[in-house]
């Protein structure tokens, strides 16, 4: 199935959800799903820079995941520091850049050090992004922005009146990306638990029950297929919007 340029969403986010489970329909420890999920969003980036999708945000690791048993945190831990180097020496091959969303502070010096040694590394890319969430939470995106607006605010660079909603989303992770056109969560849960809150205001959503290991290149095709049925009205009429792209 082939889709029309126009239909392919320029942005997409994906809540990478289902890797416990994966893993334990098939007796196997849930770190075995991870390792399968990464396997997965190696395809899932490829598949997007084949398909001319410019930007890809991935929900890795949520900040309320520390709460998980510290075994499995550790093991992901572990799988993030064995896997960013090779990851990112392919990513940088395929002149994809990198980048990380979330409080990165929360995690090992060394894990931080790998994670600036990506980004510099790719950097200068410009066929895709990839931002990969990592400690993050659409809450503490929203209060981490408004601390510091109000720090910009008592220096006396920014004041009250013109804070309003652009300058809010300066000062937000993926400040330099336009909104998610596309939001995707596989696992079969309906909600966002915590990802993108702000920025997917007028995001489609689009849920499957398929579990992240098993979502491959047809899937995405399946999803953006879903995505190019759909009529975005951002507060318009069905007739206005269709009267401009008649
Ligand atoms: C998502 O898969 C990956 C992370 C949260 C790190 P899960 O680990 O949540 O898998 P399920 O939902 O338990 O199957
Ligand atoms: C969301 O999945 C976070 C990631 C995929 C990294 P969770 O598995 O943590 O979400 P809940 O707990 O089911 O809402
Ligand atoms: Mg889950």
């Amino acid at each position: 199935m082939k889709s029309d340029p126009a239909d392919i969403p320029t942005h997409i986010a994906i809540v990478m959800d289902g890797n416990g489970r994966w893993a334990e329909n098939r007796k196997r420890p849930r770190t075995f799903g991870h390792q399968a999920g990464l396997k997965a969003l190696r395809k899932i980036v490829e598949h997007c820079g084949r398909l001319g999708v410019r930007e890809l945000t991935v929900f890795a690791f949520s900040s309320e995941n520390w709460k998980r048993p510290k075994k499995e945190v550790n093991r992901l831990m572990e799988l993030f520091m064995r896997a960013l180097d090779k990851e990112a020496r392919e990513l940088n091959e395929n002149n994809v850049r990198i980048r990380f969303i979330g409080k990165l502070t929360g995690f090992s010096p060394d894990l931080q050090k790998k994670v600036l040694q990506a980004t510099d590394l790719t950097k200068d890319n410009d066929r895709m992004t990839l931002n990969v969430a990592a400690n993050y939470g659409g809450r503490w995106d929203i209060a981490n922005a408004t601390r510091k607006i109000v720090e910009a605010a008592i220096s006396g660079a920014v004041k009250p009146e013109q804070v309003n909603e652009e300058l809010f989303s300066e000062y937000l992770e993926l400040s330099e990306s336009g909104d998610p056109d596309l939001f995707i969560r596989t696992g079969g849960e309906m909600r966002i638990s915590n990802f993108l809150l702000w920025q997917s205001a007028y995001t489609e959503f689009y849920f499957t029950p398929d579990l992240w290991p098993d979502f491959g290149p047809e899937s995405l095709d399946k999803a953006i297929a879903a995505y190019g049925q759909r009529e975005r009205r951002f507060g318009k009429t069905g007739e206005q919007i269709r009267k401009k792209t008649a």
